[in-house]
This record gives structure tokens, C-alpha cells and sequence, in this order.
């Protein structure tokens, strides 16, 4: 499983990028919006920072206006990749930016039925969201594990993405349920690297050396 990180600040992307560990970035209007910044400048930063996908959302609700604003989102750099929302004109745009050889992310997935017409339609990457599921009720880890299943058995390429991730637990356990990649808010990664036991390792091995050093 590969990770992206799922956010528009810059400092959170280039830490994550100087980890090592960055596969691309999602960004969603929410995120801009609490960000306050210009979308389309920002994604020029960010993508000259990414080699990999970075996924920008429409805004547009109707197809043909999906499709304009997308190719203009495309038109930034490369590697962007136009974010549409599971809906009926949103399937009809990821098709025709199939067409045009554009990647696109279907987003606010949340169940399987939608992740496989998604994939047929051409989607590059769905994105269950996992954490809202949660919230209200239903395993947002098992979705997880029914579209890999699904797309397993239908020899479907289409990369899933686990998002709306709340927690280091969801973490392990999508990557256990066979996403292709996880998009975390920055705050995970910090969680993820801390163990309590490596912490303490750490101070003993230090403070032994301390000892071993003598005066
Ligand atoms: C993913 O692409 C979305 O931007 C994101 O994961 C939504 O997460 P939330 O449910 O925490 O807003």
C-alpha cells in the first residue's frame, strides 16, 4: 500500500516528500477552504513538489462542466488528476476524460456497487471514504475489503484509495484489506511513526552510551 497525504499545506506535503514516503496528494474543497488559498496557484506548488498524483475536485455538477473545469485543472501539470464525485454526470465526465488519456479519482465512495461502476466507467482510482462510514454506523474498513475483493474477481486495475481516514488503526487495517493506497491527514503520519517502546529503546541505548563513553 502506498500513501498520499491528504491536504493542501505545503509544509505538511514537502515533510511528507522529504520522508520518503509520498506518493501523491489529495486535496478536496474543504481542505482549501480551511486553508485559504488560491486552489490553482497552490496546485502548482504542490505538483512541482510531487512526482506523483495529485487529485484536484471539481466544482461543476453537471458533466459538460465537470469536463471543462477538469481539463483546466489537467492543464496545470501532468500529474494532475481530475477528482469527481460518484454521480451520474460525474460518470459520464470520468469517461470522456478516459477518453482523453486524463487520470481521474471518483470520489465520495461508499459502496462497492459504486466503486465498480466507477472503474467501468474508467475511473484511474476510487476513494471510499472510510471514516464517514464510520460515523454512521457501518464498517468503512470492511468497504475496504468488499471493492478489493471486487475488482480482484473482475480483474479491474482501477487503484483504490482509502480516504477519510481518521485514526493509525485504519491505517494498518486498510492496507491489511488490500487498499492500493491510504491518503492521510498529515497528523497520522506523526502517529504512525511514534511508538512509546521506541521512545524508551532510544533513551536506554543513549543513555548506555552515555555510561560506555566513560569521562
Ligand atoms: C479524500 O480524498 C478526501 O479528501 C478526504 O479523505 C475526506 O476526509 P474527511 O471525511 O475526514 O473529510
Amino acid at each position: 500500500m502506498k500513501f498520499f497525504v491528504d491536504t493542501v499545506n505545503i509544509d505538511d506535503i514537502r515533510l511528507a516528500h522529504d520522508l520518503g514516503i509520498l506518493s501523491g496528494v489529495t486535496t478536496n474543497p474543504s481542505l482549501v477552504a480551511k486553508e485559504g488559498v488560491d486552489f490553482r496557484s497552490r496546485l502548482q506548488e504542490i505538483t512541482a513538489i510531487v512526482n506523483g498524483s495529485v487529485s484536484a475536485e471539481v466544482i461543476a455538477t453537471e458533466a459538460e462542466d465537470m469536463y471543462k473545469e477538469g481539463k483546466e485543472l489537467a492543464a496545470i501539470a501532468p500529474n494532475i488528476t481530475v477528482k469527481v464525485p460518484m454521480t451520474l454526470d460525474g460518470l459520464k465526465a470520468v469517461k470522456a476524460f478516459k477518453e482523453e488519456g486524463i487520470e481521474t479519482n471518483v470520489t465520495l465512495v461508499f459502496s462497492g456497487a459504486q466503486a465498480l461502476l466507477a472503474a467501468r466507467a474508467g475511473a484511474t482510482y476510487v476513494s471510499p471514504f472510510i471514516g464517514r462510514l464510520d460515523d454512521i454506523g457501518h464498517s468503512g474498513v470492511s468497504l475496504i475489503g468488499e471493492i478489493a475483493n471486487i475488482f480482484n474477481v473482475h480483474n479491474i486495475d482501477t487503484q483504490i484509495i482509502a480516504a477519510s481516514v481518521r485514526h493509525p488503526m485504519h491505517v494498518t487495517e486498510v492496507a491489511k484489506q488490500g487498499a492500493n493506497i491510504a491518503t492521510i491527514p498529515p497528523k497520522i503520519i506523526h502517529q504512525l511513526i511514534q511508538h512509546p517502546l521506541t521512545d524508551k529503546g532510544l533513551d536506554a541505548f543513549l543513555a548506555d552510551w552515555e555510561k560506555a563513553k566513560g569521562d
